[in-house]
Order: structure tokens, then C-alpha cells, then sequence
């Protein structure tokens, strides 16, 4: 992909709604993407958080053991609890076919939520969502 792929993926995410295309490309910048085939674990339950991960396209399964707790696919995003509390990650996500994530290193994720408030806001309604979800 290319920065332009990468930054017109970005602004069509509910995350970045509010971000101007400048703001979006600061941060198209500021990540990388990797790409993973179907089978493999991105994150690992207990595992040191390293990073946030968004779903440019594919699909990911967060299971916790045998438990499938959510699937997520594109503009949706794991891997921000273990950044917002600095503990271990609380579940394992898989990429249940070949999976393409943009990614941001803790730092990097901080520092934007820093000049970005909002975002943790809206990250919060995300955290709740699913908590709701997983309450049901
Ligand atoms: P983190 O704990 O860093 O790593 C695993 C990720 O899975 C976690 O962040 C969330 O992004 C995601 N996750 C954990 N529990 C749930 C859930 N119940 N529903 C959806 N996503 C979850």
C-alpha cells in the first residue's frame, strides 16, 4: 500500500472522522502495515503491549482460550488496552484470513492521543461497547 492507500483507508475510519486530511496523513506517517496470512496471532494473551493495531482490510477473531469475545474487519481496532493501562494484553487476536493492520507504537499512540483528546473519548465509547457486549 501506499501513504495515499494508507491515509484515504485511515480517513474513511470512524476513529479519524474528525481529522483533517493533513492530520491524516501525519499519521499514515507515523505507522507501518503489516500483513498477515489467515491463522496467524498478531497478539498473544499476556504478552507486553507494543502497539495499537487498526483493521485496514481482512478479518480478525479476539478470543480469550476458546471464547470468541469479537470479530473485528475494517476500521476497527485492538491492542489499545494494554497501552491505556500497561498491563499484559487480556486476550489473543488472530487473523482469521489474510489480514492487513496499521499500526502505531506505544509511543507514537500516546503521543497522539496527547494532541488528539477526542480520540480517547471515542475510544472509550468503543471500551464500553464492548464491555456491554461482553456483559451479554
Ligand atoms: P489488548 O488487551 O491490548 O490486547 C487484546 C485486545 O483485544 C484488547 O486490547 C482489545 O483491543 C481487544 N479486546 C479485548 N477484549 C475484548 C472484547 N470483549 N471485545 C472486543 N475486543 C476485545
Amino acid at each position: 500500500m501506499t501513504l495515499a492507500d494508507v491515509a484515504s483507508a485511515l480517513a474513511s475510519v470512524p476513529l479519524f472522522s474528525g481529522f483533517s486530511q493533513k492530520q491524516i496523513r501525519l499519521v499514515a506517517e507515523s505507522g507501518r502495515e503489516y500483513k498477515y496470512k489467515a491463522g496467524t496471532t498478531i497478539v498473544e494473551d499476556g504478552s507486553i503491549g507494543l502497539g495499537f493495531y487498526m483493521v485496514l482490510n481482512g478479518r480478525v477473531e479476539v478470543r480469550k482460550g476458546p471464547r470468541v469475545l469479537a470479530r473485528l474487519s475494517h476500521g476497527q481496532y485492538f491492542g489499545e488496552m494494554s497501552l491505556i493501562d500497561g498491563e499484559p494484553r487480556s486476550a489473543d487476536v488472530l487473523a482469521v484470513e489474510p489480514t492487513e493492520c496499521f499500526t502505531l507504537s506505544t509511543q507514537v499512540f500516546s503521543a497522539l492521543i496527547k494532541r488528539h483528546p477526542e480520540l480517547a473519548l471515542l475510544m472509550l465509547k468503543e471500551i464500553a461497547g464492548r464491555l456491554r457486549a461482553a456483559q451479554t
